[in-house]
């Protein structure tokens, strides 16, 4: 039998699970046409890519990252840098019924990859603003539905998803709170104080950025849900020099550094924090 092209798998896809999406302008039900498009009852139309990820935003900002901070990234997560979180992921995921999971700033979707290779799952998506990002998921994955979407304003129906993944990227609190089930569950990814710090210290020594604390953000998700569990991923993981060059290309943490400043290390720090929150009254 011929092997479905990425455009097919994707329509079929998202022609099973249409009841999910709606139109980020005006909010109606969406159907797809001819395999090649979603639409709305206004008729505003939303292309599938030939790779088979979605542009379900207006206007494409320009990201901050490009193309090649997104390929960085994937080699350096797919050889196994972040591999304590993705267990970690995998357990809570595990636990659960695992129907809808959205990775809300999914990047280039390697986190979201594997994981889909590891639970159950209905469906599987991964958004993010920056295009590249998405162009670089789809490339790599052909599980999960990679779409271009603002985090603000998702193209999905209220009470969508039973899991919202949010790794190391920007929340929409009051957006995640809609697109929740009830019972469903948040989980959020957030850098603690010596994350990389063998990097952090070689950029921002003798100023006040040498000090990182993520209380801030955990107070704020601690605001938004009801905190059922915390647990801190802690791991020291060793370089080659290529690694080390793409860990430096690909963290947003030397965005305003002169890379070549930067010496050498061979290992560095991984401190995160998980969070899972649930909607408040919820028994997790
Ligand atoms: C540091 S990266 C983390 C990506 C990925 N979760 C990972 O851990 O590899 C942060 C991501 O958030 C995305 N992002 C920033 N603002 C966004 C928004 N409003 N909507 C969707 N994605 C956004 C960026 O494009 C970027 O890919
Ligand atoms: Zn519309």
């Amino acid at each position: 039998m011929k092997k479905l092209s990425k455009k097919q798998l994707a329509a079929n896809r998202i022609d099973e699970h249409i009841q999910i999406f709606k139109c980020p302008i005006c909010h109606k039900s969406m159907s797809l046409k001819d395999e090649t498009q979603l639409t709305c009852s206004n008729n505003h139309m939303y292309d599938l890519a030939k790779q088979g990820y979605l542009n379900m935003v207006q206007q494409g900002k320009k990201s901050q990252y490009d193309q090649s901070l997104f390929q960085a990234r994937q080699r350096l997560i797919k050889s196994g840098f972040y591999h304590k979180l993705l267990n970690q992921l995998e357990m809570i995921l595990k636990n659960q019924s695992t129907h809808y999971i959205l990775d809300a700033g999914c990047g280039e979707g390697s986190h979201l990859s594997s994981l889909l290779e590891r639970v159950n799952y209905s469906m599987g998506i991964g958004i993010d603003l920056a295009k590249e990002g998405i162009q670089t998921a789809a490339k790599g994955d052909e599980q999960g539905q990679w779409i271009v979407a603002d985090i603000a304003n998702t193209p999905f129906k209220d009470q969508a998803f039973n899991f919202i993944l949010n790794i190391l990227s920007p929340s929409n609190y009051d957006e995640f709170k809609r697109l929740i089930k009830d019972d469903g569950i948040i989980i959020k990814v957030v850098p603690g104080a010596n994350y990389l710090k063998e990097i952090r210290e070689q950029i921002f020594e003798g100023t006040e950025q040498i000090d990182y604390s993520n209380e801030q953000t955990i107070k704020r998700f601690e605001e938004a849900f009801q905190l059922k569990q915390r647990e801190n991923i802690t791991d020291y993981v060793s370089l080659s020099e290529e690694q080390f060059h793409d860990l430096i290309h690909m963290t947003p943490l030397t965005q305003d550094a002169e890379l070549e400043a930067i010496h050498f290390v061979d290992q560095v720090t991984i401190d995160l924090e998980v969070l899972v929150g649930q909607k408040i009254n919820q028994t997790y």
